[in-house]
């Protein structure tokens, strides 16, 4: 039986035609897993069925009638529950007044006690790593994303949809999730799940829907089709997936130094070089203090011990923008509240931080010349919108993370940080960001890329450092590096490693 079915269904915003015809069928009982490039229209679909959009054409049916939400609550109380692709929380509120805001007290709960009592019963229903009375800001961006799965679940859904619910989370955690999503999943019940993520596709999903530029492509059954053939719909193409770093020789000047790093709450005795045309890969598990060491280098930490030397030459970093002048830069893995002006132009982002140096003559902004930089990197990565003028909260999750990489690529840094720099970006864009990442290390410049995805460690580091619990714990070649070699150093404990 099919719990819901998307038919003929088209959506478009002003020079945007994000869902044409598009076609989904999910049956009660079942997983199905949605991908799709950045851009090809998911979050969209998804906020057609939560109510927050209006089709232009087509219909829905739910559980075999005609479904058509006027708002989010309505969609809520229709039955279907979803988790977007950005949080909603309230930082300065409760784990329990998040869970439950938005219900009327009185009928829900009478009191604080009582909230905070029908909070912990729904916590220990779910099984899920939160204490009621915690603060949401002060929690871990998974707990966060716990925080609202228990939100969605509390309303008691037949349909579960997850917008990337996956993105910021570490294998352990994605297990965590996903024991949730089986014990949700009942013969009346079923889950829409979004992921740019193969491997998690495979184990969770019972069938794959694929679709691209807002149109149906296609679906498999998961335990009949294989990732190369989900890829090749996706992207409408083979992809070449072998892009390898070439070799930097042992010989080459190191530009960046760093020693004895010390900073109050994490890092102890951090050391490592990097040189010059070298992608040097930064492993660990969350929390490892890889952030740290990025935030520390560039000035956004306060250091309390060790040095840092810029070809030779200790410097002193006290900011962001201070490191920018000794031509480091950072991407930081918290895109949207560091990396983005939303209510600006995409070209403005893109060109913004370099106008001090390129755009900028006797105090007049070279407004065309930064804009066609913009649209240079805008061709180069791939970023879908209709213009560089478009206003950036308007373009996909994905497409927004690629504004950030073109900004600090236009920039032109000798020293790149890359934090988490594919979290969140399809396949297909992936790839690009990989090549772009060699032709930057073979044109000279040092690249850190610090990620939680080991393959793409191993597939693109020269060097790759390990951290575990402030500490380094070991620096591999990655010629002869493997997998197990690297979770290896990134699970000892501080207790095991010798002082
Ligand atoms: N409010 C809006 N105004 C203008 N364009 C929009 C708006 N919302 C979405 N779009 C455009 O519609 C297209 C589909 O976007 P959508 O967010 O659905 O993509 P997605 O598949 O979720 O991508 P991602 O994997 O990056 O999250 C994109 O080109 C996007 O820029
Ligand atoms: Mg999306």
């Amino acid at each position: 039986m099919s719990l819901l079915e998307v038919t003929g269904v088209g959506k478009s915003f002003p020079g945007v035609k994000a869902l044409e015809d598009m076609h989904l069928e999910l049956q009660a009982g079942e997983v199905l897993g949605l991908v799709g490039e950045n851009g090809a229209g998911k979050s969209t679909l998804m906020k057609l069925l939560s109510g927050i959009y209006e089709a232009d054409a087509g219909t829905f049916a739910f559980n075999g009638a005609p479904y058509e939400p006027s708002s989010p609550k309505h969609a809520l109380e229709l039955g279907i529950s979803i988790i977007h692709q950005e949080f909603n929380l309230m930082p300065d509120l409760t784990v329990a007044q998040n869970l439950f805001i938005g219900r009327e007290p009185g009928r829900f709960f009478t009191s604080e006690r009582a909230l905070n009592a029908r909070a912990a019963e729904l916590i220990e229903r779910l099984h899920l790593p939160l204490r009621p009375k915690q603060l949401a800001g002060d929690l871990t961006v998974a707990k966060q994303q716990m925080v609202e799965i228990g939100k969605a679940l509390s309303y008691e859904p037949k349909l579960l949809i997850m917008d990337e619910p996956t993105a910021a989370l570490n294998d352990a955690e994605v297990e965590v999730l996903h024991e949730l999503i089986r014990r949700f999943v009942q013969p009346d019940t079923g889950v829409i799940y979004i992921s740019h993520r193969m491997d998690e596709l495979r184990r969770i999903a019972d069938r794959i829907t694929v679709i691209r530029d807002g149109r149906y492509v296609g679906t498999r059954n998961t335990a009949e089709t294989t990732m190369p053939e989900v890829i090749a719909m996706m992207v409408g193409r083979e992809l070449n997936m072998d892009a390898q770093p070439v070799g930097v020789r042992a010989d080459r000047e190191v530009v960046l130094e760093v020693e004895g790093l010390h900073t109050k709450d994490l890092l102890r005795d951090v050391s490592f070089d990097l040189r010059k045309g070298e992608i040097l890969g930064f492993a660990g598990l969350m929390g490892a203090g890889r952030t740290e060491v990025a935030r520390a280098v560039v000035g956004a930490d306060r250091i309390d011990g060790g040095t840092i030397k810029l070809r030779g030459r200790e410097i002193k970093v006290t900011n962001p923008a201070d490191a920018a002048r000794h031509r480091i830069g950072y991407l930081s893995e918290d895109r949207k509240r560091f990396g983005l002006l939303l209510e600006q132009e995409v070209g403005a982002n893109i060109g913004l931080s370099a106008l001090a140096e390129r755009f900028q003559a006797w105090g007049f902004v070279k407004d065309a010349a930064m804009r066609a930089t913009a649209a240079d990197y805008v061709g180069r990565l791939r970023i879908k919108t209709p213009s560089v003028k478009q206003t950036t909260k308007h373009l996909s999750g994905g497409n927004q993370q690629k504004v950030v990489i073109a900004k600090w690529l236009v920039k032109d840094c000798d020293i790149l940080i890359f934090d988490e720099p594919t979290r969140g970006i399809d396949v297909g864009a992936k790839e690009e960001i990989y090549r772009l990442l060699n032709d930057l290390a073979e044109s000279g410049k040092s690249i850190i890329m610090i990620s939680s995805e080991l393959p793409e460690i191993l597939r693109m580091s020269h060097r790759i450092v390990v951290m575990s619990e402030g500490r380094v714990t070991g620096t591999l070649d990655a010629g002869e590096a493997t997998q197990e070699q690297v979770m290896h150093y990134a699970t000892l404990r501080r207790s095991e490693v010798a002082a």
